[in-house]
């Protein structure tokens, strides 16, 4: 079965085509293509707008597909799945009426697909071209930590498609915190990188931090997370500096990168923190990390640290390069799965049903 999968729930638009071949012990999948295509517009704005996002998928989405299926040798598609949820729904109409009108085309079904499992499943494909899912894994129960711009959840996966939301983000999501972060320190959109750069910068020149933000809900006996304070009490920070107060001058390279490195430390560690103590409340196997702020290299750093320390038998599984932040690939695989459950209940899957839903739950 050949899969074709559209992603434009925020600022990348991205098809990819996947190939899957199920056998009496799982799968085997071996990725054809998997483009990306971001948009550098946002890059001064520090955020994405819906309606500039829209016009560029708009822009974007024809050219993508022809490039996916170039890189592919042009297959003949089987099915077609799409992200319907949670993101920007301007945004993702693009997607669900470039996926619909493909499909009447070619003649084959759509599979709607929600964003948070396909980055749960983003964490399946391996280096190379080809992957396999076997039926008997290890890999639940597991624990999901998703961190992106638009989400920061602690999700509990029983098996693909069962999902328990255990604890979210009362206001920003981690990657928003980045990327405000970024804005008040004059670094472009996303933040994530750049901050994550100036603060290993830091690190090696001091072990310590000079500065001490807050890590807000850390102790909180639920899983919930909240940024908000934390961005506010760095902007509050920069406003009363001295330096500030007297002439306005701008922020130092030096004061930059402690504040991007005490920024990291804080909510590093209570990322770390609530999803460690998850993964022992509920017994957790193993921990899964998708979403952009996924590919942290110090979150990956801390959180495999701790694990080796305090659960040694829980296994971490992170996404391959170029896998953490939004792909079609990941929509690929979620729709597969999708496509086997709906086949098995022998609900049709039909494109009329689709709708853009910002709100999606998993
Ligand atoms: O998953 P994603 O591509 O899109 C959403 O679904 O939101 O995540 C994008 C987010 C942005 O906020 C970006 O700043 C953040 O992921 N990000 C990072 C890093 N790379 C991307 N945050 C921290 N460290 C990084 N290395
Ligand atoms: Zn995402």
């Amino acid at each position: 079965m050949k899969i074709l999968a559209i992603e434009t729930s925020c600022d990348d638009t991205c098809v990819a085509v996947l190939e899957a071949k199920p056998s009496k012990t799982g799968v085997s999948f071996t990725t054809h293509s998997h483009v990306v295509q971001s948009q550098p517009i946002h890059t001064n704005y520090g955020g994405v707008f819906p309606a500039m996002a829209k016009r560029e998928h708009i822009k974007n989405i024809g050219p993508v597909y022809e490039q996916a299926m170039r890189k592919a040798k042009n297959p003949k598609i089987d099915l077609i799945a799409v992200t319907v949820g949670p993101g920007l729904e301007p945004a993702l109409w693009v997607g669900i009426t470039f996926a619909e009108e493909l499909a009447k085309t070619l003649g084959v079904p759509v599979v709607p697909v929600n964003h948070m499992e396909g980055h749960i499943l983003s964490i399946l494909p391996s280096k190379g071209k080809t992957f396999t899912w076997k039926k008997k894994n290890t890999l639940f129960p597991a624990l999901s930590l998703l961190v992106s711009g638009g989400h920061t959840e602690l999700v509990l996966a029983q098996d693909i498609g069962k999902y328990k939301l255990i604890g979210q983000t009362r206001d920003d999501a981690v990657g928003e915190a980045f990327d405000k972060v970024a804005r008040m320190l004059g670094l472009p959109y996303p933040g994530g990188p750049a901050i994550s750069h100036l603060a290993q910068e830091e690190r090696k020149e001091n072990k310590i931090s000079k500065l001490t933000f807050p890590r807000p809900m850390i102790h909180s006996k639920d899983f919930d997370f909240s940024f908000s304070g934390l961005k506010t009490a760095i902007l509050y920070y920069i406003r009363d500096l001295p330096v500030r107060q007297a002439s306005n001058t701008p922020l130092t390279e030096k004061m930059k990168s402690e504040i991007a490195r005490e920024f990291e430390d804080a909510s590093i560690e209570v990322l770390v923190s609530k999803t460690l103590r998850a993964l022992e409340k509920y017994k957790a196997r193993t921990l899964i990390v998708g979403g952009g702020v996924s590919g942290n290299t110090y979150l990956q750093k801390i959180l495999k640290a701790t694990l080796k320390k305090i659960s040694p038998k829980v296994t971490a599984h992170f996404p391959a390069k170029g896998l953490s932040t939004d792909n079609a690939l990941m929509i690929a695989i979620a729709g597969y799965f999708a496509s086997q459950k709906k086949n098995k209940k022998g609900v049709r899957i039909n494109s009329d049903t689709l709708r853009a839903n910002g709100n999606l739950n998993l």
